[in-house]
């Protein structure tokens, strides 16, 4: 599964709404800004966010041996169940439907070569969840937290899940990290508390990734299908997405010198 993909790199949060998608999204493009050759998995069958945050409104081509070919934008390889089903369809699946939906990604899509492969994770820690983190050969997992307690005590779930089934955490980012006005750019409100993903990561003793800045600019700039690093490289929500991208790859360099490839995950269930 997955032969010519060096590295599958899962972006999970506890919590919805946290901004998965958009640093999934930012950080797939920065990495294929290096050169890299990468892709975007939306596994996120109930609300996938792929579609508009490439501005992807065609369907992708079939090859002749049936395999579906992924779209390309912003220099990366996209696929998402929106763009095959009506996303109000999918509303009614159960659970084996999505992680079967899930697999046929992995097999039945022609990924090609790819130095990096960015899956962007329903949110939560459930059985889907659980179900797409065995299925995969998952290199590395990163975490994306909001600083509130209400967004740490998920991410922490998170954190716990990987860890059940022998993923390493490549480390956790800090998202919405504080407030930033367009009119006064040199303010910044900590409106959802200081540090607090930050904080997480000391405690966890996992790597700390970054912080991102809530700006009206990132979404903007998702909504209407070019995500901020590509809609605006030189900006400095881009500059630091740009750094967490570096970092990954970094932590990714560390962990592949120090550990296998992750072919089959397995489950040690801590008591
Ligand atoms: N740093 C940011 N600055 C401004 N807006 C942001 C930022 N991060 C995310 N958003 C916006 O917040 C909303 C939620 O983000 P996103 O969809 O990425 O979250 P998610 O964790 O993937 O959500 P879900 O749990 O539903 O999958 C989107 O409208 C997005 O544009
Ligand atoms: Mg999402």
């Amino acid at each position: 599964m997955l032969a010519g993909v060096k590295n599958v790199i899962a972006v999970a949060s506890g919590k919805g709404g946290v901004g998965k998608s958009t640093v999934a999204a930012n950080l797939a493009v920065a990495l294929a800004q290096t050169g890299a050759k990468v892709g975007l998995l939306d596994t996120d069958i109930y609300g996938p966010s792929v579609p508009t945050m490439f501005g992807v409104t065609e369907r992708p081509n079939i090859t002749t041996q049936k395999k579906l070919v992924p779209i390309e934008k912003h220099g990366v390889h996209l696929v998402s169940m929106g763009f095959l089903v009506d996303t109000d369809q999918a509303m009614i699946w159960r659970g084996p439907m999505v992680t079967s939906a899930v697999k046929q990604f992995m097999q039945e899509v022609e990924w090609g070569e790819l130095d990096y492969m960015i899956l962007d994770l329903p949110p939560g820690t459930g059985d889907i969840q659980l179900t797409i983190v065995q299925t995969v050969p998952l290199t590395g997992a990163v975490i994306v937290s909001t600083p509130q307690t209400v967004a740490l005590d998920d991410a922490r779930k998170g954190v716990a899940m990987f860890n059940k089934v022998n993923v390493p955490v490549l480390g956790i980012i800090e998202n919405m990290a504080y407030f930033v006005p367009d009119d006064t750019p040199e303010k910044k409100y900590y409106i959802f508390g200081k540090h607090g993903a930050r904080k997480l990561a000391q405690k966890l003793e996992v790597p700390f990734l970054g912080e991102i800045p809530l700006r009206e600019i990132v979404r903007k700039t998702s909504d209407s299908g070019t995500p901020i690093v590509a809609a605006d490289p030189a900006s400095p929500s881009s500059i630091g997405l740009k750094e967490i991208a570096n970092r990954i790859q970094q932590s990714l360099a560390i962990r592949n010198r120090e550990l296998d490839q992750t072919e089959k995950v397995e489950i040690k269930i801590r008591p």
